[in-house]
């Protein structure tokens, strides 16, 4: 399986800068042909990403969904118009959305099924708080996994992506530890086999404090499928850098 490498730009770049960053991190990117890339601009950035990134094999999608298709939500946006719009991942249950907007497993699990019936690709965020130790990590990211994953119809989804990113190691100074992080992409495995929707294919990729430095011992790790990236990626040299980490590899490869 391809690994996949991605990041949110949060409520970061206008579609003014988003045409300056594609600009410069296309031809940094050109090479990578063993993994799958994408982007998640904010709602009304992700045009400007269609602009520039159709046609060049990096794709783009959204951070967030309303779980109708319509109708008097105002300010919201469905899934409907993210797939007009071309998106091929929609980022759900987010820490920061969990946290300021109280977005509870009920609200998640519906948005993850808005986005599979548009044929989307759900990247599902799990995590625990606070850094309290791997069993209430567990327990908080397998309540997460039944309560997120409840709407998914047997045979509904063909992809999905899950993101363990502790919500401790995210927007911090430090990643989680490896071997933690390596346990958790397990224990999401084992319940996805045992109790998770049917799907053809899942990655399980790990956010929170991603950089040059620590980003190849996620990505050559045994279990992991790829990163989720948030401020490293903020630049494109940067994100170009992880995107052309080679797998196998500790050594951080310096591009462009
Ligand atoms: P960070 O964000 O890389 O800035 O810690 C990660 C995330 O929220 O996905």
């Amino acid at each position: 399986m391809r690994s996949l490498v991605g990041s949110s730009w949060k409520m970061n770049l206008t579609s003014s800068d988003a045409r300056s960053y594609l600009a410069r991190l296309l031809p940094l990117v050109r090479e990578v042909a063993d993994r799958d890339l994408f982007v998640l601009p904010s709602f009304p950035v992700i045009w400007a990403a269609r602009e520039a990134l159709r046609g060049s094999g990096i794709a783009w999608g959204a951070q967030d969904v309303h779980a109708k298709d319509s109708g008097p939500h105002t300010g919201d946006v469905s899934a409907p118009m993210l797939a007009d719009l071309g998106c091929r991942y929609v980022e759900v249950g987010h820490a920061e959305r969990r946290i300021a907007y109280h977005e509870t497993g009920a609200a998640i699990a519906a948005k993850v099924a808005a986005v599979l019936r548009w044929e989307m690709v759900p990247i599902v965020c799990v995590g625990e708080r606070t850094n309290v130790g791997s069993t209430r990590a567990v327990s908080a990211v397998l309540r997460q996994l039944s309560q997120g994953l409840s709407a998914c119809r047997a045979g509904s989804s063909r992809r999905l992506v899950i993101a363990y990113e502790p919500a401790w190691a995210i927007g911090g100074s430090q990643a989680a530890d490896i071997d933690h992080v390596i346990s958790m992409a397990g224990v999401i495995r084992g319940w996805l086999a045992r109790s998770g929707p049917s799907v053809d294919e899942v990655h399980i990729v790990y956010g929170g404090s991603v950089d040059h430095h620590n980003a190849s011992e996620f990505l050559d790790a045994e279990g992991l499928d790829g990163l989720f990236v948030g401020r490293a990626a903020l630049d494109p040299v940067e994100f170009a850098a992880l995107a052309n980490l080679r797998l196998g590899r500790s050594r951080f490869r310096e591009v462009g």
